[in-house]
């Protein structure tokens, strides 16, 4: 009976011991689960989330594009001259009107075969697709909005003037004769492809993009860096283009120099050569395929219109200086802004300045 309690006590030492072996045991059996899952699991997570975040990125994605195909979807369409029922007079004259367009040089260029009255590019160089592509400098708003009040001119032009204009500035040429088979049969085109557009209205999509304003003054070396990338394969580093074989028309028409648009042209206001390049520029560029920024554009127009070109008489322009558009790079002005500034920006300012004065 003496030995009965350290026996007792033994036992339960023993015990408590195994109970203790057994928890270590739980503990580590529980830590080989846990620590590997923990391990496996982790990165998976996080794989898991970027997943995820990827996921909603290419969703906004989509969303994006598809937000742009609707907008392009919605844009002005010209209509099909192929498709159009005319008679076959009025469809020959309409023809003769889109040749001259897409083909200019072969008629009225320094060898043209009707008269040599124009520089030898096209008007399709700058009215792309025939007067048609959306963005694209494109004829949609013409019909109907001419004959309009212009501010360039103050007077109220018709659709010969204005055609006459860009012969004149675009074309570095000479007018046409309002009589001629030959402004007859452009203005007959101009009209056919916007003859669907209700009058007034100024369809998106027609004429050329406005792009936001930029913040700062233009960079003209940064635009020559630009083009020298993204330009001078085709225009060429010295912005002269390349003739086509036949020496007529231009494969790749000409930027600055004696052969380009002169000083009056629309092109030579930065904010006419921006738009246009945007969505256009290079070569096979579109409003759903851009290939340059705006700050590129801007730089680019910046860059280009600083080159060498063809004097023009602007002596009667903008009659009203406090219709001159802000960026107008010839003085006088209703405002003390610098002929600089005017050409290359800053350009907020000025417009600011005009909107206070109207109020
Ligand atoms: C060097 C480029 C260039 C060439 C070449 C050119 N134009 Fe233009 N044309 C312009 C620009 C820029 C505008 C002004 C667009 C604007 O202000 O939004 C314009 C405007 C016009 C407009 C008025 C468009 C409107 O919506 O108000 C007509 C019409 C026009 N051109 C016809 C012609 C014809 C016809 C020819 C060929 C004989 C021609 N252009 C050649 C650049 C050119
Ligand atoms: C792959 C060749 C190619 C490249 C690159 C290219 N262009 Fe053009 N560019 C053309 C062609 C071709 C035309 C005339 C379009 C037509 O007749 O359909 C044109 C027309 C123009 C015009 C109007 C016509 C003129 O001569 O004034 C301007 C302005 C212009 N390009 C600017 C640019 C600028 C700026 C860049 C660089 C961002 C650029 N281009 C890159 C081929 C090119």
């Amino acid at each position: 009976m003496e030995n009965q309690k350290p026996d007792k006590d033994r036992i339960e030492a023993g015990f408590k011991a195994i109970r203790r072996a057994m928890v270590l045991i739980q503990l580590l059996l529980v830590a080989m689960v846990i620590i590997p899952l923990y391990l496996y699991s982790v990165p998976k997570w996080d794989a898991y989330q970027k997943r995820l975040k990827e996921r909603e990125r290419i969703a906004a994605e989509m969303q994006k594009e598809a937000e742009l195909k609707n907008s392009y979807d919605a844009l002005w369409k010209a209509p099909d001259l192929d498709s159009t029922n005319v008679s076959a007079e009025e469809w020959q004259k309409l023809k003769y009107g889109m040749e001259l367009i897409v083909n200019t040089a072969y008629y009225l260029g320094p060898k043209g075969k009707v008269k040599a009255i124009t520089n030898g590019m096209n008007c399709q160089n700058c009215h792309l697709e025939g007067g048609s592509k959306q963005w694209g400098n494109n004829y949609g708003a013409v019909a109907s909005t001419y004959p309009k009040y212009r501010a360039r001119s103050g007077t109220v032009e018709d659709l010969t003037k204005r055609v006459n204009d860009c012969m004149k500035r675009s074309l570095n040429g000479k007018a046409l004769e309002e009589s001629s088979k030959e402004m007859i049969a452009i203005k007959a085109y101009i009209s056919f492809l916007g003859a669907q557009v209700n009058k007034g209205e100024k369809p998106a999509g027609s004429g050329i993009f406005e792009l936001p304003l930029p913040e700062k003054a233009l960079d003209t070396t940064g635009g020559r860096i630009v083009y020298l990338e993204k330009c001078a394969s085709c225009h060429q580093q010295n912005g002269q283009g390349v003739k086509a074989e036949d020496g007529i028309a231009y494969t790749y028409p000409p930027l600055w120099g004696p052969h380009s648009y002169n000083q009056g042209a629309g092109l030579f206001r930065m904010s006419r050569f921006a738009g246009y390049v945007r969505y256009n520029m290079p070569q096979g560029a579109s409003y759903l395929h851009p290939q340059i920024s705006d700050a590129e554009a801007w730089n680019l127009a910046g860059f280009v219109n600083s080159q060498p070109r063809p004097n023009a008489d602007i002596s009667g322009d903008w009659p009203k200086l406090e219709e001159k558009p802000f960026d107008h790079p010839f003085g006088p002005y209703a405002d003390s802004f610098t002929e600089s500034q005017h050409k290359y920006g800053p350009y907020k300012p000025i417009k600011e300045f005009y909107k206070k004065s109207k109020k």
